[in-house]
């Protein structure tokens, strides 16, 4: 994983570079010291360090139970709770042959339609639930455990208490005394670490082993970054906020494969959650190209110039499929005939920045050699270290989310929730 800035810093002086990276270094300096913003929420900081090899091979374990019990994994969740573990599975199976026990997410909205359509799916498979929830109070991923709870009851009985799989806060909240009530299998996420920084706890790492990943390489990944990344991050997190210095208000994650969409849903949340506060903060948006290059790429082009985007490419996508020689150019695609798919998207990814570089769009590029589950940990805990200095650079606590309570208050207040 390596990041190069010449396309950004490019578009300002380079001691405005330079000021930022000072402030940037004092970030750093402040999160270390754990006495900034928040500083009660810095567990994920040597998470990767203090995970201990028991730790893994007790989810490991569980993991395997479940892939022995069930052809389905329901994981109920939201936010933090959700997006990191699926970002992973994503990233990191094959999109549609997906081998061993298939993960499925509920509780991250409340549709109705949705819900049905997954309870429909589910009544000729084996399936085991996963409801994770670090407060264990959240509505969504509360209405749909009583919903899937229910299901589950009626089709296994009494055997369906060993199918349910708890990750919740060791002492609070309503999901821990229910689980603690029905004696559960329970997992617990550390109190001082934020649903957006959890994906290296059980929270993330249970439905990852249970979808055939080895959560072992990913915690040495994300060792390898708290190790050896520091400046990489101090990099990014400058270069970012030198943008958002020039005016540059909206960060566009840009991808060129599939399998990294909800790696962007991710980061989306990591970087909205912890800094759009205090009325300040980058808008972090996300395209999937070349796919998005027919819907967005008009306005990245020529639309507000308040934007930059950060590339997240993918080097080597391990395939080698060509396009075939046809011995009739009817199509007019002889000129990239036996030329490999990864090739022309390259070409893609290469013709699109320099159009959108020349359209006044920065870019912060991030090449990664190959996806694996080692990478994978190092680009998590990248992104993670990296958010916590530009927050701090903003001067604004990263590990709160204040603003996510007014939404609820008016949907409980048209619910008739008792209290409001
Ligand atoms: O980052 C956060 O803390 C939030 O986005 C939460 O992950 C999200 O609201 C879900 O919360 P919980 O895990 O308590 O159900």
């Amino acid at each position: 994983m390596r990041i190069n800035l010449d396309d950004c810093i490019s578009f300002a002086k380079e001691s405005e570079f330079d000021n930022i990276v000072i402030k940037a270094r004092q970030a750093n300096e402040l999160l270390k010291s754990r006495k900034g913003k928040g500083s009660d929420f810095l567990g994920w900081m040597d998470l990767p360090d203090k995970i201990t090899d028991e730790e893994i091979q007790n989810i490991t374990v569980t993991a395997k139970k479940i892939q022995m019990q069930s052809d389905v994994l329901v994981v109920i969740g939201i936010g933090g709770s959700y997006l990191g573990a699926r970002a992973a599975i994503e990233a990191l199976t094959d999109t549609l042959n997906k081998k061993g026990t298939e993960v499925i997410y509920v509780g991250n909205n409340i549709s109705g339609k949705y819900v049905e359509s997954v309870l429909e799916y589910l009544k000729d498979k084996d399936y085991s639930l996963n409801v994770i929830s670090k407060s264990g109070t959240t509505t969504e991923p509360a209405i749909a455990f009583r919903i899937f709870r229910e299901a589950l009851y009626e089709k296994y009985q009494n055997e369906a208490k060993n199918r349910i799989y708890v990750t919740t806060d060791k002492k609070t909240g309503s999901l821990r005394k229910i689980s603690d009530k029905e004696n559960y299998i329970s997992f617990e996420i550390p109190s001082d670490v934020g649903g957006r920084y959890s994906v290296l706890t059980p929270c993330g790492l249970l439905p990852i082993a249970v979808a055939g990943i080895d959560i072992k390489q990913m915690v040495d990944g994300a060792r390898y970054s708290l190790n050896n990344c520091e400046e990489m991050c101090i990099q990014y997190a400058s270069a970012r906020n030198l943008m958002y210095s020039l005016n540059k208000t909206i960060e566009i994650m840009v991808n060129y494969d599939p399998s990294l969409h909800y790696l962007t849903e991710w980061w989306k949340q990591l970087y909205g959650e912890s800094e759009g506060k205090e009325n300040k903060g980058i808008f972090p948006a996300g395209v999937d190209n070349t796919t998005d290059l027919h819907s967005m790429g008009q306005y990245i082009q020529e639309g507000i110039r308040n934007i930059f985007e950060t590339v997240v490419y993918l080097k080597d996508d391990m395939s080698s499929i060509c396009i075939p020689d046809t011995n009739d150019n009817s199509d007019g695609l002889d000129y990239i005939k036996n030329k490999q798919l990864q090739y022309v998207n390259k070409m893609a990814m290469k013709g699109t920045k320099l159009a959108h570089v020349n359209g006044n769009v920065p870019v912060i590029f991030i090449e990664i050699e190959k996806m694996d589950a080692f990478t994978y940990g190092q680009i998590v805990y990248f992104f993670e270290k990296a958010c916590g200095i530009s927050g701090y650079i903003l001067d604004v606590n990263p590990f709160d989310q204040p603003g996510v309570e007014a939404y609820k208050k008016s949907m409980f207040k048209l619910l008739g929730k008792p209290g409001y």
